[in-house]
């Protein structure tokens, strides 16, 4: 069961243009990545030019933020900002060699989309899936070419998180395997070969934490009591922090993937459901002081 060892970094093939598919926070973050690192024109393609404008405006307010922190030239902010652009059409990947999809995390989608994209690229190009818990096997079955899928699994935020979890289905190839770990340390990360398995690793471990998180607090623990108890832990953010910034629909898809694999170890909590139902997408938010608290309302609906 265990995936093999990373193949031989010889079989790699170049990259040198790359498609994002999806222009929303966690695609537009990876577009300024592989413009910034490997210096060669990304791509980005939603279903409406909107939506892909304003992927490249983040884009290129992130750069201007960079070039503000003087973290690089004026130079190379331009450079940057110019190698990405954006379409609303997949035609667009017509040359691209690797293309990585961060569209919204339904099996479905995801399959839609790798088909659309497999319609219009050539036959060598990588296709790479940024899924958080879905199974990379499953978006590639229905593929001409399914020896071309990999996953390319980020962490928020993409920018400043050092790992890449990179993801072998049986019928991912050896080139497109090595690709994927000479294009990660290229984006200079670090990259692990982790098995095909619902969530990974990290999010299982991070989902288990947050729901931990809300069965102390159904237990009886108050929920910012249990949440900045693991503080002194030494963790970066509490558990509800990073499920704001995750995001609690994504983190509910992520549960209900990992729900379906391995049962009553994950579950989405009734007090988290009624958090979605009313549209709650954070926890935490600053008083008139600048404190940060759980508002009452939000309380309430945990109760
Ligand atoms: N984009 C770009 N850069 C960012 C950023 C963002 N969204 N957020 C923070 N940064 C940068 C800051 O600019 C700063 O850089 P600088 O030193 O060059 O100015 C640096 O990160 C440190 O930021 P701060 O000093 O403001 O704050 P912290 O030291 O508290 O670090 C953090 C912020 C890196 C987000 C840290 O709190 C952390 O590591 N949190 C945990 C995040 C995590 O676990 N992510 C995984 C989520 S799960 C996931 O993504 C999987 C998905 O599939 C669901």
């Amino acid at each position: 069961k265990r995936p093999a060892g990373a193949p031989d970094p010889q079989l790699a093939r170049p990259v040198t243009k790359v498609g994002v598919v999806g222009a929303g926070l966690m695609a537009s973050q990876l577009a300024l990545l592989f413009a910034r690192q490997l210096k060669v024109p990304v791509v980005m393609t939603d279903i409406d030019q909107a939506r892909v404008d304003k992927g490249v405006g983040y884009v290129h307010a992130e750069v201007d933020k960079l070039l503000a922190k003087k973290r690089i030239s004026a130079d190379a902010a331009n450079r940057t900002k110019a190698l990405v652009t954006g379409s609303a059409a997949k035609e667009a990947f017509a040359d691209a060699d690797f293309v990585i999809e961060a569209v919204f995390e339904e099996l479905s989608v995801k399959k839609q989309v790798f088909a659309e994209v497999e319609a219009v690229v050539s036959e060598n190009c990588i296709l790479a899936t940024n899924t958080s818990s879905l199974s990379v096997t499953e978006m590639a079955a229905d593929l001409l070419h399914p020896e071309r899928v990999v996953g390319f699994h980020f962490f928020n935020p993409v920018a400043v998180m050092p790992l890449l979890e990179i993801v072998r289905a049986p019928k991912t190839s050896d080139e497109v395997l090595s690709t994927a770990f000479v294009l990660g340390k290229a984006l200079k990360k670090t990259t692990v070969l982790v098995q095909d398995a619902a969530a990974f690793v990290v999010n299982r471990v991070l989902l288990r934490l947050m729901g931990e998180v809300a069965n102390a607090f159904d237990e009886g623990t108050p929920a910012d009591v249990a949440d900045n108890a693991l503080k002194p832990m030494g963790l970066p953010m509490t558990p509800f922090t990073l499920l704001a910034m995750v995001g609690i629909p994504v983190a509910q898809h992520v549960t209900e993937s990992l729900h379906a694999a391995f049962g009553e170890r994950f579950r989405v909590s009734a007090n988290q459901q009624r958090l979605i139902d009313n549209g709650i997408t954070s926890l935490w938010v600053a008083d008139d002081a600048g404190r940060q608290v759980i508002p009452e309302a939000t309380l309430a609906l945990l109760d």
